[in-house]
């Protein structure tokens, strides 16, 4: 199999690329990267020493004569497409590059798939597209429910989704959506909560947490999270979504604590933040599906990925700033 995988150099990208090498080592992989900020090119460019069967091409999924003529050189089996601007406090910034990228890029990569034989197309989804819940609540979303966005970045993601599963519904493109909760492991950007934390808990300085910390958010491990994209990749149904994450819920505060605990700093280090504007409050996402069809449930317990996470973090704090 020969698989493109577009923002393979971003954080769950790199781990999924690493994650397939190991799971599929006779498949040849196509990383398709436009190297932001986001990006881990050292990473990638590690990989690729490594391993013969991965190739990297720096480009945009915006450029249509771009990606048309990579499709045209290259006979691709499937698309897994993780390319995206990611950090919603940047989408109430600069709305406009989430469109661009999350909506069109998407839209260019579809046209692609569909010119050049009708290749199989992966989206990269997440459970924001759904909106958030009342604190009080106990629903958790299923893949039937509507979808009701709150931040410019969950809308161009809600956006991709409907044009992914257009495509298959008009144009029989074979096509499945995954929506998963927040992703943590090694190479997030230190924009992001829990590396945010551990960079300024391993500095000493304050932690920033929005509002009172009592948002809820499903913590999935990144390594989860590729054996899901791995599942629905071989054996998920066309024209399907399937939600992944843990089904377990704590607040931001919660897990900011648990990363001060972890790093041995006090909790006086805390400081409540402004809260964002349109703060989500709780997501939950019903995973019967995944488990019932593919098998697939989160293996990875919150503590022992998160010092997993924290290990990381700070060996590489040693030998760089993060
Ligand atoms: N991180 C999470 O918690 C999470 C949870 C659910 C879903 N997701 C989704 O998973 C995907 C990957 O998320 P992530 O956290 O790895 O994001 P990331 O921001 O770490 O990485 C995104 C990657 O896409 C690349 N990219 C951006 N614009 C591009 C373009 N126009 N053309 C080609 N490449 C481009 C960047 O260079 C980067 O390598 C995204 O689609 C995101 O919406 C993320």
């Amino acid at each position: 199999m020969k698989l493109l995988i577009c923002g393979g150099a971003g954080f769950i990208g790199v781990n999924f690329i690493e994650y397939m090498l190991g799971a599929h080592p006779g498949y040849n992989y196509l990383c398709y990267d436009k190297l932001t900020y986001a990006a881990n090119p050292a990473r990638i460019r590690e990989l690729c020493e490594r391993h013969t069967n991965l190739r990297f091409v720096k480009g945009d999924i915006c450029d249509r004569e771009g990606v048309y003529s990579l499709f045209e050189k290259e006979s691709f089996d499937a698309v897994i497409n993780f390319a995206a601007e990611s950090h919603v406090d940047r989408s109430i910034e600069v709305p406009d590059i989430f469109i661009t990228t999350n909506v069109t890029g998407t839209g260019i990569l579809l046209d692609a798939c569909l010119r050049y034989g009708g290749v199989r197309f992966h989206q990269i989804s997440t459970d924001e597209v759904f909106g958030d819940l009342p604190f009080e609540s106990e629903y958790a979303f299923t893949e039937k429910d509507r979808l009701n966005p709150s931040s410019p970045y969950s809308a161009s993601k809600a956006s991709a989704d409907l044009l992914a599963l257009s495509y298959h519904r008009t144009y029989g493109l074979p096509v499945t959506v995954s929506r998963s909760s927040n992703n943590y492991g090694p190479y997030q950007h230190s924009e992001k909560l829990i590396p945010l934390m551990i960079k300024k808990a391993l500095k000493g300085e304050n932690l920033p947490v929005y509002g009172d910390g009592r948002n809820l958010r499903d913590w999935l491990y990144v390594g989860d999270h590729c054996k899901a994209v791995d599942l629905i990749l071989h054996k998920g149904r066309a024209g399907e979504i399937y939600n992944v994450a843990t089904e377990k819920e704590q607040s931001n505060l919660e897990t900011v604590k648990a990363v001060l605990s972890l790093l041995g700093r006090d909790e006086s280090l805390i400081s409540f933040i402004k809260d964002r504007p349109g703060h989500d409050l709780r997501y939950a996402v019903d995973c019967s599906k995944i488990k019932n069809e593919l098998g697939w449930s989160a293996v990875t317990d919150f503590s022992n990925g998160l010092a997993l996470t924290v290990q990381w973090y700070s060996n590489r704090f040693n030998k760089e700033d993060i």
